[in-house]
């Protein structure tokens, strides 16, 4: 388990620089204005700071950018990490500057000067954010646990309270990157259950339903894309009841562990990457933890469909015909389009079970959502435009990627089949709109729905704004967000 580094706020003792032993962080203003921290700073190095503010260096950095300075002259710390930053930073910057920080921070403990600056809180979230490193299958140089954050600011009381609830979502963040790279071998269905049975510390309701009760239920799509693996199927139902007594907000994730694609077998280049194909689970489950963390005061269920797509003997074939649990029939056409066969079963048992007041399923769904917007957006679906705006309005106010595409009877067509009510694919052409288009068949009229297609973003192969190279927590943030602003009173 990846734990976020500590953050503590502390009213700014000038004195206290010279001696801190780890690293020190400062932000210098765009103008090269030096506040009384940075002062401090330049003082003790004899004026290494005003010629850094006067350099070129200083002035190729955007807002929200930073440069190390390493083993100052005149003080005890190894280094002096600088972040350009108005002291009062937009949020987006606010939160850029940590970032930067977050990245250049050691496994040291690290001192930040914060003087009068605004929105320290979405600063310190920044750092928290960025400072992720995945280390749970390195053996050998142990790291110590990373030292913690102080932040020295003016008002640590209130910045404090007001990072509380930002770094309780960090830790939700945290959660779901560790799902997400967790490999598939560790991750199985049966650890994955077990490990959001531990949301119970938390006060969620936990509830894991087993293969014979989703056979019971009539999940057969679902089931049918499990029965080749010998990992068990299962659905993971998490209650947060900090409501009253209103209808509860429903996510629903894809949590298909590993995807080999079954008997329509993936190539072998680039397979391993289907370890996150439970992106989705992922980010409902951080999104649970984040709300119980914070005792959210709303009513939010998040249901994972938890499965392993393997070719074996009892393994789906191309040309099956199945039964999902609402009753219409899909014909497999190619059993690699499998995420709907999951989603479709966990939408309709969510909508019968707690008809909530909207929902919204998060699907590592379709490579063709990489083609059209890259690792930048995830794609939003919507039957819905107050939900799809509150939720797009909520994903660029925490900067994560996201825009709407369409969905139209046009395409159902596509999906037409011989024999059964439907197939599972429909052909190249608007590969991620024909998925978008099945989902909907399992989605009840009148129900406020999203679908986020996350493939390109829930793992990437570079550095993000913030997070490094790997699982990002995409949507964690935006739909936490969405939670506070559209469903606590
Ligand atoms: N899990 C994949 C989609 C995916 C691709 C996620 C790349 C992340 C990165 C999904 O199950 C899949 O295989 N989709 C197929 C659908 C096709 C068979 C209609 C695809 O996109 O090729
Ligand atoms: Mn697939
Ligand atoms: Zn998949």
């Amino acid at each position: 388990m990846t734990t976020p580094v500590s953050v503590q706020f502390a009213a700014t003792d000038l004195d206290a620089i010279s001696a801190h032993t780890g690293q020190v962080a400062v932000f210098v203003e765009a103008s090269g204005k030096l506040d009384q921290t940075a002062r401090r700073i330049n003082r003790l190095t004899k004026g290494a700071l005003e010629r850094f503010a006067e350099s070129e260096t200083f002035a190729d950095l955007s807002v929200g950018q930073a440069h190390v300075l390493s083993f100052p002259a005149g003080m005890d710390a190894t280094a002096v990490i600088v972040a350009k930053l108005d002291r009062k930073p937009t949020t987006e910057d606010a939160r850029k500057a940590g970032s930067a920080i977050g990245k250049a921070k050691s496994s040291d403990s690290l001192l930040v000067l914060g003087g009068n600056i605004h929105k320290a809180a979405e600063i310190a979230q920044g750092i928290a954010l960025r400072a992720y490193d995945y280390r749970d299958h390195k053996t050998g140089d142990e790291k110590p646990a990373p030292g913690g954050v102080v932040f020295m600011c003016s008002r640590p009381e209130e910045a404090g309270a007001e990072a509380r609830d930002l770094l309780s979502v960090v830790d939700g963040v945290f959660f779901t990157r560790d799902l997400t790279n967790a490999p598939a071998n560790h991750l199985t269905t049966t650890e994955f259950a077990n490990q959001l049975a531990e949301l119970a510390k938390l006060g969620v309701e936990v509830e894991i339903l087993e293969e014979d009760a989703l056979e019971a239920l009539g999940m057969r799509t679902l089931l049918s894309v499990g029965q080749g693996s010998d990992s068990p199927s299962k659905v993971v139902v998490m209650q947060w009841k900090g409501g009253k007594d209103e209808a509860p907000f429903a996510l629903v994730g894809k949590g298909v562990v590993f995807d080999t694609g079954g008997i329509s077998l993936k190539p072998a280049a680039g397979m391993e990457d289907m370890t996150m194909d439970m992106g989705g689970a992922g980010v409902v489950s951080g999104v649970m933890k984040a709300v119980a963390l914070r005792k959210a005061e709303a009513n939010v269920v998040g249901l994972v469909g938890l499965v392993e797509n393997m070719p074996g003997p009892n393994a789906t074939r191309p040309g099956d015909v199945v039964t999902s649990m609402k009753g219409d029939t899909v014909e497999i056409i190619n059993t690699d389009a499998e995420g709907r066969l999951v989603l479709a079963d966990v939408l309709w048992y969510a909508q019968e079970r707690f008809k909530p007041v909207g929902m919204i399923n998060l699907a590592t769904l379709t490579g063709a959502i990489i083609i059209g917007l890259g690792h930048e957006k995830a794609g939003v679906f919507s039957n819905d435009d107050d939900l799809c705006n509150a939720f797009l309005a909520a994903a660029d106010a925490e900067s994560e990627g996201a825009w709407r595409m369409p969905l139209d009877p046009a395409y159902d067509k596509q999906l037409k089949s011989r024999i059964a009510d439907m197939k599972n694919v429909g052909g190249r052409a608007a590969g991620s709109i024909t998925a978008g288009q099945f989902l909907q068949r399992f989605v009840q009229d009148d129900m406020p729905w999203c679908h986020l297609d996350i493939a390109g973003v829930a793992s990437v192969a570079a550095e993000t704004s913030f997070a490094p190279k790997g699982a990002t927590g995409w949507g964690v943030r935006a739909l936490n967000r969405l939670i506070a602003d559209k469903y606590e009173a």
